[in-house]
């Protein structure tokens, strides 16, 4: 029997390039978006096309509000009532340094990088009881760069998330981290933007996104793996 995924931001980028990794490997994927209704049925298709004996159905819920945040699995379609693990990707990265954050902006980077990660690990372990969850990271959060500094700090909260959740709800709940560095320049950003950021990370490499991919996929395979974060980041994190 094929296990079942959900991903949220898991219609473009780096998370449909998770969903692509997942199906190949058997899973049965739900792609949550917000905004991005045309790539998540275009990818439900192109997946659906691929793998006809599964599902992969597209689930619509913005994140930076709660109701709608602990609703969520709630909605889930008739045949995927059972999660077996849920992937934390979706995003928000706006920059402001900690003199220029309003307590609005620095709610808005919370609510959608930390708020929604740690509710809907509260409702998947209430709802389905068991299972694995990944909580995507940066690079950064070992570092103290203050140039994203709400969003730095709410990714910096995640990964303790990741190991005070991967203690607390052991033995039924893995709960680990992908950290990654360059692997796609933000939205609306040239391909330029990585260009001196790749050039300065030890192995001098862009990340792929499918390496990104398998990383999170070793973290759902391997049973023996919790509180784990793996820096998939051209080896940034060491300078
Ligand atoms: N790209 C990189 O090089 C890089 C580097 C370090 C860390 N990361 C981390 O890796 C993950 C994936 O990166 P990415 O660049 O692919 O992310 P991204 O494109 O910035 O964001 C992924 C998705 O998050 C969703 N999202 C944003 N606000 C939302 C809201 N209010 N409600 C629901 N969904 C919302 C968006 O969905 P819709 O499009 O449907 O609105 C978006 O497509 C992120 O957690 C990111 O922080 C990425």
């Amino acid at each position: 029997m094929s296990r079942t995924v959900l991903i949220t931001g898991g219609a473009r980028r780096v998370g449909a390039g998770i969903a692509r990794r997942l199906a190949r490997e058997e899973w049965e994927v739900v792609i949550h978006y917000n905004h991005s209704r045309d790539d998540a049925e275009s990818l439900s298709k192109e997946l659906q096309e691929s793998f006809p004996d599964r599902e992969f159905p597209v689930l619509q819920c913005d994140l930076s509000n709660p109701e709608a945040v602990l609703s969520l699995f709630s909605r889930l379609p008739d045949n995927f009532q059972h999660l077996d693990a849920l992937i934390n990707n979706a995003s928000t990265f706006n920059s402001g340094k900690i003199v220029e954050t309003s307590p609005s902006f620095l709610k808005k980077e919370m609510a959608v990088n930390f708020d929604a990660p740690f509710f809907l690990l509260q409702a998947f372990a209430n709802t389905f009881g068991k299972g694995a969850v990944v909580n995507m990271l940066d690079t950064k959060v070992v570092k103290n760069e203050g140039g994203h500094a709400a969003y730095l700090l709410a990714k910096k909260t995640l990964a303790e998330l990741t190991r005070m959740g991967a203690l607390d709800f052991a033995p039924d709940i893995r709960i680990n981290g992908v950290a990654p560095g360059p692997v796609l320049p933000p939205p609306r950003k040239g391909k330029d933007y990585l260009k001196d950021i790749v050039e300065n990370t030890p192995l001098k490499k862009q990340v792929a996104v499918d390496d990104i991919a398998s990383s999170v996929s070793f973290l759902l395979n391997n049973p023996s793996v919790t509180g784990q974060i793996i820096f998939c980041d051209s080896g940034s994190h060491l300078l």
